[in-house]
């Protein structure tokens, strides 16, 4: 695992655009796995504005997000589809119909799980997942939990989660309990993983993510056993590392 510690914001999701960028550019039909909230916003901004200067061409690019509320249609303002259309997929070239995200509508919610997970592997797999990191330690919707699931599934939302995201909406109880999201397995399967963590507020768990141990009530720090990680915080996020260097090879944990 690699640990790539960026100064602040602007540089973090620079960072992170210019590895997405590179891949496109010499994979033009990458297949991306991306990832909503407010921490991959700015590279995607940095990604428009690679496009619009015509450093990278996404018409043959596929992606799949991790996750979609339950209930939520695409043209709810709150939903990840209307999300991604919004901060990404309606300001560069790619194809609509090469953007996936689960369908939270769905009639039968378990075969959109199973269909999910079967494009996915009739695109080829992913080559490279985004991911965030919620302050409890979860990615994409995996919460934390005794056990985790393999592939995309329904889950329940935790309280903390739901506090957090009721940022969004104009009052908590109109924040859905439950999502789609990909599964753990889903994640590990992507060839290459880049996780984000931007403020002070995400220290504590990236400090945990970090340290060696695997433990599924900290969904994240599972990833620190896939061969190709690189995790990108801004220096706020890093601040309770013990190693504060620009670079940090973090063996894996099984290695040591
Ligand atoms: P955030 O969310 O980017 O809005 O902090 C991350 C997450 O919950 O996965």
């Amino acid at each position: 695992m690699k640990v790539i510690i960026a100064k602040n914001y602007a540089e973090m999701s620079k960072a992170a655009a210019d590895i997405i960028r590179d891949l496109v550019n010499s994979k033009p039909n990458t297949v991306l796995g991306l990832a909503t909230g407010s921490t991959p916003i700015g590279m995607y901004k940095q990604l428009i504005e690679y496009y619009r200067e015509k450093s990278v061409d996404f018409s043959q690019v596929a992606t799949f997000n991790l996750d979609e509320y339950l209930g939520l249609p695409g043209t709810h303002p709150q939903s990840y589809r209307y999300f991604m259309d919004n901060n990404f997929f309606n300001h560069i070239n790619i194809k609509k119909h090469n953007t996936h995200v689960p369908s939270g509508i769905a009639q039968d919610i378990e075969a959109e799980c199973l269909s999910y997970d079967k494009a996915i592997a009739e695109e080829g797999g992913i080559d490279l997942q985004v991911l965030g990191i919620g302050n409890n330690g979860h990615i994409g919707f995996n919460e934390p939990s005794d056990t985790l699931h393999v592939n995309t599934h329904v889950t329940r939302l935790k309280q903390d989660t739901i506090m957090a995201n009721s940022r969004f909406f104009n009052s908590i109880e109109e924040v859905p309990t439950s999502a789609v999201t990909m599964g753990i397995g889903g994640i590990m399967k992507a060839r290459q993983i880049l996780l984000l963590a931007s403020g002070p507020a995400k220290a504590e768990i990236i400090s945990k993510l970090v340290n060696g141990k695997i433990n599924t009530h900290i969904p994240a720090s599972l990833i620190q056993v896939h061969p190709n990680v690189t995790v990108i915080i801004d220096e706020e996020a890093a601040s309770l590392l013990l190693k504060k260097t620009n670079q940090i090879d973090c063996p894996l944990s099984w290695a040591e």
